[in-house]
């Protein structure tokens, strides 16, 4: 099923304003959509509202070519697993999995069928006359995507499932909601506020800010393309570097002058354009060149992090602003010394200052 979001907005009841604005998005059918952002942007609240669960105060909601808006939640054909999937302990995991469906009155034999091909996808047959007591973190998680799933939602809507679980088996999980996704092909949003998460499962992501969308599409748009300083600094890891400047001559001059840098021949024109204005440069820290070349970039490296096949420098400028820069782990690099790096012209990210808006194409 389509789901498509038509400049829609919230604004919760006794709040001066919008917790949202100007939302719109087209999610395909195949979709596997993360809803990314930092604490308080409002992913629960969009989610909410096309669960059903929150009002839509303006704008329109569309489930392939229908208007959703006052579609009450459980005629919605949507199943949501939140981030507290609090099951019911007294019952087993079966009875879990098959409460919804029995709530319904469905037949004994469809409600069986239904569970034990889920528990099957999900791997948790061997757990199904258990309690959830007595099962794992990951397992309970399981059991909880496994009751969404009986109902064969048009929609798979979930809130940071995985926020509960350890590091590993949220890696693990990672894995296993992708497979299933691409099983079931079911239209999924997912929100998470771990750019790991999205970047790793997403068709397609969209990163919000302060109630608006700051950028929707492909991770990889995401990490070669950011459109603006916020996208940019939360893709990513390292964080990527920023620095600021201005362009003068079709070049941009680090602050204090400590470097320049030319962009290439396919940036030149849109940086041409911000002639004499601030402008902050970005560059990824895998994106510096260990070879010398005409434009170089002096830094003191403090501190040296060896992680195998690349090491983390954790460098400075003169000036003391502070940079990343990742080599591979073979360079040898001395703690407390300086250094000179190219910047790599093809990776260059040219952002309005004022604005914060992404320069180059
Ligand atoms: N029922 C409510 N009434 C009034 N304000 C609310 C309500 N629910 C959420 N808000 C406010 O709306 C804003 C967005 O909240 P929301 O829960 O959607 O954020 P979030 O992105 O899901 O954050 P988190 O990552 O912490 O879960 C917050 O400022 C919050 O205080
Ligand atoms: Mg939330």
């Amino acid at each position: 099923m389509k789901v498509v979001l038509n400049n829609i907005g919230k604004k919760y009841e006794g709040r001066e304003d919008f917790t949202l604005r100007n939302i719109d998005l087209e999610i395909e059918s195949q979709d596997f959509c993360v809803i990314l952002g930092p604490s308080g942007c409002g992913k629960t609240t969009l989610l909410r509202m096309i669960a059903g669960l929150n009002s839509i105060s303006e704008g329109d909601l569309y489930f392939n070519d229908k208007r959703m808006n006052k579609v009450p939640s459980k005629d919605r054909d949507i199943a949501m697993v939140f981030q507290s999937y609090a099951l019911y302990p007294h019952m087993t995991v079966y009875d879990n999995m098959a409460f919804s469906l029995a709530m319904r009155r469905e037949q004994k034999s469809v409600i069986d069928a239904r569970v034990r091909e889920a528990a099957e996808l999900l791997q948790i047959t061997n757990y199904l006359h258990s309690k959830p007591s007595d099962i794992s973190g990951g397992q309970r998680q399981r059991v909880a995507l496994g009751r969404a799933m009986v109902r064969k939602p048009k929609v798979f809507l979930m809130d940071e499932p995985l926020s509960n679980l350890d590091a590993k088996l949220r890696e693990h999980m990672r894995v296993e909601l992708v497979r299933l996704h691409k099983s079931l092909g079911t239209t999924s949003i997912y929100v998470t506020h771990d750019q790991t998460e999205a970047m790793t499962m997403a068709t397609k992501i969209v990163l919000m800010n302060e109630g608006k969308i700051q950028q929707a599409g492909k991770p990889e748009e995401f990490y070669n393309k950011p459109a603006n300083l916020f996208v940019a600094r939360f893709i990513g890891s390292p964080t990527m570097n920023i620095f600021q400047g201005r362009i003068e001559n079709g070049q941009f001059f680090a602050k204090d002058n400590l470097f320049k840098v030319s962009p290439s021949a396919a940036d030149a024109e849109a940086v041409k354009a911000f002639e004499g204005q601030p402008v902050s440069l970005g560059i990824r820290s895998e994106r510096f060149l260990t070879t010398a070349t005409d434009e170089n970039v002096e830094v003191r490296v403090d501190v040296v992090e060896m992680l195998g096949k690349e090491k983390i420098l954790y460098a400075n400028l003169i000036s003391g602003d502070e940079l990343v820069i990742s080599v591979p782990g073979h360079l040898h690099f001395e703690e407390g010394q300086s250094y000179k790096f190219g910047l790599d012209q093809g990776a260059l990210h040219f952002f309005s200052t004022e604005t914060g808006e992404r320069i180059n194409i």
